[in-house]
C-alpha cells in the first residue's frame, strides 16, 4: 500500500518534515556514498531550440545598492534585450568560474545549497525589442535564451515580461537525499530575492503572481510536455514573477501571460538534456511532498508596519555587490562587528515596501533567533526578532519560560529585537549547525523560526512559501553583509529538534526552516577566480571583489 496516499496533503508534509530532520544521533536519509566525478550536470539545456545570445553588461549599471532596494529609487530602464540581459545576469547568471587544481566550477549570483543549482528560470516575453514573443529557457552557462514556445506577435500590446522558476529536485537529491526538497525551496526563495534586487538595479519591480497554481504554471512553462522530458530528470514548477518595468505596466494582480495557456501545442520546441545518466538512489518522499504542496496561495494586501524609512549611503553599486556576493567558507574568529552594522543588517530584514519584501502580499511568518558572538556593545547571547507584532506573544508562549525578552541598551527604537539570554553560545551554535565552525567563528549566526503547523495545515502549499520567505531573509542577509564589507553563508545543515529543545520549543507551532551566519570572511587564495563569460566583452567594473 502506498502510505502517502492514505495521508492528507498536510499530513504528508508534516511526515516529510519530521523524517527529514537531522538529529545528533542520525542524519536524514541520504546517499551513503557519493562519486564526485558523477555529479549531475549543473546546466539544463534544450536541444533543438532557437537561441538568442545576451550580452553580459550588467557590471556597468551604476545604481547604488540602497537605490536598488527602494521602490522608485532610480528611474526605470527601458525594457529591451539589453536590460532583460542585465536582469538575468544579476539574478540567475554566472558571476565567475572558480579553479582549484584540476577542478573548475561556476558560481552564480543566486546561491544554492552545495552549489548544485536546482533552480531553472523561464522568460515569458511579449513585445520585448530584440526577442521573440513566447517562452524562453535561460541557460546561465552561456547567458543565452532558448526559445521553447513561439507565440503570435501582438504588436498592439505593451512590452511585458514575466519570469517563471522551476526546480530539478534530483540535482539536490543526488547529494542530500530526502532533505533536498527543503533545500530546493530555500534556493527558490534566494532566486526570488535575487530577481527582486536585480529588478531594483534597473528601476523595476518583481512581484509574485499569486493567482496561478502549480499545474497551470507547469503547463505554461512546458514542463508537462512528455516529448521534451522523456527519459530525463523532471522539473517541477515553483512560481511566476511579474516584472513591472514601469509603474502599472505589468502588475502581478493582472492575469499572467495568457498567450501561452491558449497556445498551440505544435509551437513547443526542444528536448531537455539528461543531467545524471547513472542515478544510484531514489527518494520517493520528495515526489510525494512535492505533490502534496502543489497549489497556490494568496496573501492579503500588505500591512507594512510603518517602520521609519531606511536612510543609507548609496556609495556601493548594486551590481558590484550582487556580482561579488559569495558564501564565506571560513570566518575570522577574532572579528567584532560594530553595533551600527549589526542593526543595519537587522533593519534590512524588516517587512517594508521595498526589496525584497514587496515581492508579495504575505505577512511575515518567519522570525529569526540570533546567536550573537561578537557584536560590539551587545552581550553575547540569544536574541529574537519577531518580524510581526503578533509573533511576539506567540513566541513568548512557545519559547523557554525563563527567557528575558528585554530590549538591549541603545537599540534603535523601531527594531523589534529582544535579548532572551546572556550566554556564550559559540559551542551550542557550532554543535546545532552540524558541527560547522562557520556558525561559531562568525560575528553571529541565526535560526529562522517559521510559523509552521497552523500555516501549513490551512494550506500545504505554504510549506513551500515559508521556505521561500526564509530564502528571502537569507538573500537580504547575503547582500546586506556584502554591502557592509562582511560576508554571509546560508546553512541548511542543522539538527532541527536539538535546536528546538535549546529554545524550549515543544510543539510544531514554530519550526526552524533555515540557518545563516555572518562575519568577516577568510578567503582561500589557492582558488583562482576567472571571468564568468570569458568569450564575451566584459566591462572592467564587473570583476568580483576578493
Ligand atoms: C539553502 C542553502 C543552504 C546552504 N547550506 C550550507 C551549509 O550548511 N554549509 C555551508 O558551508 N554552506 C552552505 N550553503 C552555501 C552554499 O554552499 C553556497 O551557496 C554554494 O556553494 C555556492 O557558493 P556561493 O554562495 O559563493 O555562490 C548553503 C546555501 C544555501 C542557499
Amino acid at each position: 500500500m502506498n502510505v502517502a496516499a492514505a495521508l492528507s496533503p498536510a499530513e504528508t508534509v508534516f511526515a516529510y518534515h519530521a523524517r527529514t530532520k537531522h538529529s545528533l544521533k542520525r542524519y536524514a536519509a541520504g546517499p551513503e556514498t557519493l562519486d564526485w566525478d558523477m555529479q549531475p550536470n549543473p546546466f539544463r539545456e534544450f536541444e533543438g531550440c532557437a537561441r538568442t545570445t545576451l550580452e553580459p553588461g550588467a557590471g556597468r549599471l551604476d545604481t547604488g545598492f540602497a537605490q536598488a532596494s527602494t521602490q522608485g529609487g532610480v528611474s526605470a530602464a527601458a525594457l529591451t534585450i539589453e536590460s532583460l540581459a542585465s536582469l538575468l545576469e544579476l539574478s540567475m547568471g554566472l558571476s565567475a568560474w572558480k579553479e582549484y587544481g584540476p577542478d573548475r566550477w561556476a558560481v552564480r549570483c543566486n546561491p544554492s545549497s552545495g552549489n548544485l543549482h536546482p533552480t531553472e528560470a523561464y522568460v515569458f516575453s511579449s513585445n520585448v525589442p530584440g526577442i521573440h514573443d513566447g517562452v524562453h529557457h535561460y541557460l546561465s552557462r552561456d547567458h543565452v535564451l532558448e526559445l521553447r514556445y513561439e507565440s503570435d506577435n501582438r504588436p498592439e500590446e505593451p512590452a511585458r515580461l514575466w519570469i517563471g522558476l522551476s526546480s530539478v529536485h534530483w540535482r539536490e537529491a543526488w547529494k542530500y537525499g530526502e532533505r533536498a526538497f527543503r533545500y530546493c525551496q530555500l534556493d527558490v526563495g534566494h532566486a526570488l530575492g535575487a530577481l527582486r534586487y536585480a529588478a531594483g538595479a534597473l528601476g523595476w519591480r518583481a512581484t509574485l503572481v499569486e493567482d496561478v497554481d502549480s499545474a497551470e504554471l507547469a503547463a505554461m512553462m512546458g514542463l508537462d510536455r512528455v516529448d521534451a522530458f522523456a527519459d530525463v530528470e523532471r522539473e517541477e514548477a515553483d512560481l511566476l514573477i511579474a516584472i513591472e518595468t514601469a509603474p502599472g505596466t505589468n502588475r502581478a494582480a493582472e492575469r499572467f501571460p495568457g498567450f501561452v495557456r491558449h497556445g498551440d501545442g505544435n509551437r513547443w520546441a526542444g528536448r531537455a538534456n539528461l543531467l545524471d545518466p547513472h542515478p544510484l538512489y531514489r527518494w520517493p518522499v520528495i515526489e510525494q511532498v512535492s505533490q502534496a504542496t502543489q497549489g497556490r496561495g494568496t496573501g492579503l494586501p500588505s500591512e507594512f508596519q510603518g517602520y521609519p524609512p531606511l536612510h543609507r549611503a548609496n556609495e556601493v553599486r548594486a551590481a558590484e555587490i550582487i556580482l561579488g556576493r559569495r558564501s564565506a567558507q571560513r570566518f575570522d574568529s577574532k572579528c567584532w562587528m560594530s553595533a551600527d552594522t549589526f542593526y543595519r543588517l537587522l533593519d534590512g530584514l524588516l517587512d517594508r515596501p521595498n526589496a525584497p519584501w514587496d515581492v508579495w502580499n504575505f505577512a511575515p511568518r518567519v522570525h529569526p533567533v540570533f546567536f550573537v558572538h561578537r557584536v560590539e556593545g551587545l552581550d553575547p547571547g540569544v536574541y529574537a526578532m519577531p518580524r510581526h507584532p503578533a509573533a511576539v506573544q506567540a513566541l513568548r508562549e512557545q519559547l523557554r519560560g525563563d527567557f528575558e525578552w528585554q530590549a538591549p541598551e541603545n537599540l534603535p527604537a523601531h527594531l523589534p529585537f529582544f535579548r532572551l539570554l546572556r550566554t556564550d553560545c559559540r559551542i551550542i551554535a557550532r554543535t546545532m549547525n552540524c558541527h560547522q565552525a562557520i556558525a561559531a567563528d562568525s560575528c553571529f549566526s541565526l535560526s529562522m523560526l517559521g510559523e509552521f503547523e497552523p500555516v501549513v495545515s490551512a494550506n500545504p502549499w505554504r510549506y513551500r512559501q515559508l521556505h521561500w520567505e526564509a530564502g528571502l531573509l537569507g538573500h537580504a542577509l547575503y547582500l546586506e553583509a556584502e554591502a557592509a564589507g562582511l560576508r554571509g553563508t546560508g546553512i541548511g545543515c542543522y539538527f532541527d529538534d536539538a535546536l528546538h529543545e535549546v529554545l524550549g520549543l515543544v510543539t510544531t507551532q514554530f519550526q526552524s526552516l533555515y540557518h545563516f551566519t555572518v562575519g568577516r570572511p577568510l578567503t582561500d587564495d589557492r582558488i583562482s577566480t576567472l571571468p564568468a563569460y570569458p568569450d564575451r566583452p566584459v566591462p572592467p567594473s564587473r570583476e568580483s571583489r576578493p
